[in-house]
């Protein structure tokens, strides 16, 4: 037999019963903490998505129906991601502001059924633009792709004002163009959406963790990559700058994305701003729990509230997961 220890500081004591592990939790997730994102797609059925096994693509009113089972589950805040049909892409990306679009019809389809849930729309051109790219692509004669900054810009505010004009809450730009989020603040402001938020993906890294996504919507680019705009993983001083420009441009939230490899940028755009920071657990970072889980080796339910407790403790007030209406009706409210 061992001597008892002089050990007047003893940390598990801390965690001797559930009561007092209550007692001392510094992080708890909430339901209101987070976002669903919702594919959506011209059809009357609604389709398995086989890269996200779990999702759909939902027609307009399968839609509704999820936002709804959502809301009861606790969920408050969605955000659409449209799957646009070949026929409707240019180079231009036109459809991307077109009032009777997919978008704007299901903005208003959800408000109507769902008058309180937040909704969220993407602002960037790829699933609109034949290229399959965020911005507007130019071929030099060399046969390079160069991404249009400010002609992209132009045409990323005609689909926010699309956006506002059919309801949106808040309009969350993910194309990483420079100076976006002034000009749509500017254009909103012209326009009588003064309400409209823009929540700015500031710190959007090209991430190979998009895959799963990509194949949902079919979206991937056609040629070249997206790392003239999306940030090198490497940079972390690079999202405060892209962050402090998107606070003085006017963004009311922020956005880190992916969120699991990028703790650190959670952490770092948490210390050095004040604005309401938002984390994306990305299609692929789900879709690596959903793998492992199928197979038993991981607990997916609780390997999920882990994972999204992670980023809370990072610093994120709100996550963007594929698991948020599954995961909101196992929290308490
Ligand atoms: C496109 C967009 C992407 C995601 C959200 N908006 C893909 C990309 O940038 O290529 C990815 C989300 C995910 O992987 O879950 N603007």
């Amino acid at each position: 037999m061992s001597e008892k220890l002089n050990l007047p500081i003893r940390p598990r004591r801390n965690r001797k019963n559930e009561a007092v592990r209550g007692l001392v939790r510094e992080t708890v997730l909430h339901p209101a903490d987070l976002i669903q994102p919702l594919f959506l797609h011209e059809a009357p059925q609604d389709d398995p998505i086989v890269s996200m096994p779990g999702q759909r693509r939902w027609s307009l009113e399968g839609l509704v129906g999820e936002v709804e089972a959502a809301w009861s589950a606790g969920v408050r805040a969605v955000v659409f991601f449209p799957k646009i049909e070949d026929a409707l892409k240019n180079p231009c990306a036109e459809e991307c502001h077109n009032p009777d679009g997919l978008v704007p019809r299901a903005i208003r389809a959800v408000k109507a059924a769902c008058p309180g849930m937040a909704v969220i729309t993407d602002v960037a051109l790829d699933p609109y633009n034949s290229d399959g790219h965020d911005g507007i692509v130019e071929r030099t004669s060399s046969g390079d792709l160069r991404i249009l900054n400010d002609e992209t810009v132009a045409a990323l505010c005609r689909q926010a004002l699309c956006h506002a004009a059919a309801g949106a809450d808040i309009v969350a730009p993910s194309d990483m163009m420079d100076g976006r989020v002034g000009q749509i603040r500017a254009a909103l402001d012209a326009n009588g959406h003064e309400e409209v938020s823009i929540l700015s993906y500031a710190a959007k890294y090209a991430s190979a963790y998009y895959g799963p996504f990509r194949g949902a919507l079919d979206s991937a680019p056609k040629a070249g990559d997206k790392k003239t705009y999306q940030m090198d993983p490497a940079n972390r001083r690079e999202a405060l700058r892209e962050a402090e420009l998107d606070v003085a441009e006017g963004a009311d939230m922020l956005m880190v994305k992916p969120a699991g490899p990028y703790l650190d940028i959670v952490r770092a755009l948490r210390e050095a701003f004040d604005l309401p920071l938002a984390a994306y657990q990305v299609s692929g970072e789900y879709l690596m729990i959903k793998s492992a889980a199928k197979d038993g080796w991981i607990d997916e339910e609780k390997v999920v509230l882990e994972s999204l407790l992670g980023i809370k403790r990072a610093g994120a007030d709100m996550i963007l997961t594929y698991f948020a209406k599954e995961v909101a009706g196992r929290l308490p409210l």
